[in-house]
């Protein structure tokens, strides 16, 4: 595959704007949801990502997150992750986008040693797997236990108002944070370049991002193995795997 052109278009770009999905971390062993093996494939998210599931079952709820955040724990970032925290590192403007709640963009900026601040350049439109919150309050923190949802009355709980605390994700009906989804559309409309790895682009809002740069006359790089919804706009689709080709872009 000819990668040059795409490497110099990412090489002149002022402002780039990695806008990743599941894909990205697939090849870290982190399950995608669509596809083959996908976790809609298995199961219901109806029953498990809305809040009226929670409300519901949030035993069965916190179940299924309990176990993948062991999933996510166990996991770490990618050849694909690590170029892209070093483009981080080395050159300034370049920003993720991210629909994971993995984390594992962040893991690789920290495991270089990281800058301060420079997470803030990462933004994760559909939360953090690692964080919970509360179900009623404003309360959120890192939470490092695991969960025993074996039972309703032992699953963790709010320590400032007692109710429920929840994943820190952003389920089905429910919205994006409007600061981080406002900030991610401004660094779209300003990207030179957006590069878009391991989506399948079906999720709106977040599948704007991509949109809102091609809108604004930047260019649209879709990377990944299957056809996506956003090859369409693209100015170029890399057919290939996110460690094989992210590397050789940013390398
Ligand atoms: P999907 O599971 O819909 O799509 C994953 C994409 O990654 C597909 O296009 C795959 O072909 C591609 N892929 C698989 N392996 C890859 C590899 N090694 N390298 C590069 N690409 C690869 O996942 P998302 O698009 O992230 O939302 O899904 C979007 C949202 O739908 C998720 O954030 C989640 C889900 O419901 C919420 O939870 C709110």
């Amino acid at each position: 595959m000819d990668l040059e052109e795409p490497r110099a278009w990412i090489g002149a770009a002022r402002t780039v704007v990695v806008f990743s999905g599941a894909g990205v971390s697939a090849e870290s062993g982190v399950p995608t949801f669509r596809g083959e093996q996908g976790l809609w494939r298995s199961y219901r998210a109806e029953d498990l990502a809305t809040p009226a599931a929670f409300r519901r079952d949030p035993r069965l709820v916190w179940e299924w997150y309990a176990w993948r955040r062991g999933l996510v724990a166990a996991c770490a970032p990618n050849a694909a992750h690590q170029a892209i925290a070093e483009a981080q590192l080395m050159r300034s403007g370049v920003h993720v986008v991210t629909q994971n709640v993995d984390g594992l963009h962040e893991r690789a900026l920290r495991a270089r040693g990281g800058v301060p601040g420079l997470e803030r350049s990462i933004l994760a439109l559909h939360g953090s797997i690692a964080h919970s919150r509360c179900s009623t309050c404003s309360y959120r923190e890192l939470d490092e236990h695991p969960v025993d949802a074996s039972a309703l009355d032992r699953l963790p709980r709010c320590p400032r108002c007692g109710a429920l605390l929840r994943p820190d994700v952003v389920w089905f009906g429910e919205r994006l944070d409007a600061r981080t989804l406002d900030h991610s559309f401004d660094l779209a409309a300003g990207a030179d370049v957006c590069l878009v790895v391991g989506t399948s682009g079906l999720v709106e809002p977040a599948a704007s991002v991509p949109r809102i740069t091609a809108g604004a006359g930047g260019r649209v790089l879709v990377l990944g193995p299957e056809e996506t919804a956003l090859d369409g706009l693209a100015d170029r689709v890399l057919r290939g795997r996110a460690t094989e080709l992210v590397p050789a872009l940013f390398g």
